[in-house]
């Protein structure tokens, strides 16, 4: 717990911590956390991420950008990232953090439409950290067909969910899991499941 604190506590400043929960209030079903990634569980997503794959990494929901710090850290190249924030003022707090990278503002369920010209280039792994399971259920089924609509078979989709039991098989029908593992020391624990686009 201790450790926990002091992670969390370093991660995004202070600053990002107000920002999330001004957030939470003002939208707590879209949010869907009580805070951001502890760096634990955004390192392991990133680390999940194989950097030398073609096409681009498209990260769902940045927040505070705890995940996308980390996916840098990690070896994802600024030019090969894009990150999607329905929030527009997360979104604005990501552009002043990260100046380096693509920032759309706008809603996962049209993500296609949101990436526009990108959109010639192959999605090679998407990381997800949207709270599907607080979304309204129209609106996780759109960003359901999104992943399928963008990936290609054998295309990677990386998230995180808070129900430990994993994500029910029936929201990601064209995708088989590859692997699942609980990181414990995030608070609330969250299980990280690696899926892959079937053919
Ligand atoms: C659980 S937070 C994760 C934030 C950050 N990635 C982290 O791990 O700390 C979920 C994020 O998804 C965003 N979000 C929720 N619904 C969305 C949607 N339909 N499209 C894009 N972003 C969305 C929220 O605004 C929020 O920033």
């Amino acid at each position: 717990m201790k450790r926990f604190v002091k992670d969390l506590l370093q991660s995004p400043g202070a600053a990002s911590l107000a920002l999330f929960t001004r957030e939470i209030w003002a939208n707590p079903r879209a949010m869907g956390a009580a805070c951001p990634s502890a760096p634990m569980l955004a390192g392991y997503m990133a680390s999940r991420v194989p950097t030398d794959r073609d096409g681009l990494v498209v990260e769902l929901g940045g927040g505070t950008g705890a995940v996308t710090a980390a996916l840098l850290k990690y070896g994802v190249p600024p030019w090969k990232l894009v990150v999607v924030e329905r929030s527009p003022t997360l979104a604005h707090h990501l552009r002043q953090r990260f100046p380096q990278l693509r920032i759309i503002q706008g809603d996962a369920a049209q993500l296609a439409q949101l990436l526009g010209q990108e959109r010639s280039k192959k999605v090679g792994s998407i990381v997800s950290s949207l709270p599907l399971r607080s979304l309204h259920p129209a609106t996780t089924r759109a960003i359901g067909h999104q992943f399928e609509t963008l990936l290609d078979p054998g295309g990677l989709l990386i998230q995180y969910t808070y129900d430990l039991r994993g994500t029910r098989a029936r929201l990601l029908p064209s995708f088989r899991r590859l692997s699942g593992k609980i990181v414990w020391s995030n608070l609330p624990p969250a299980r990280v499941e690696v899926f892959e686009r079937k053919e």
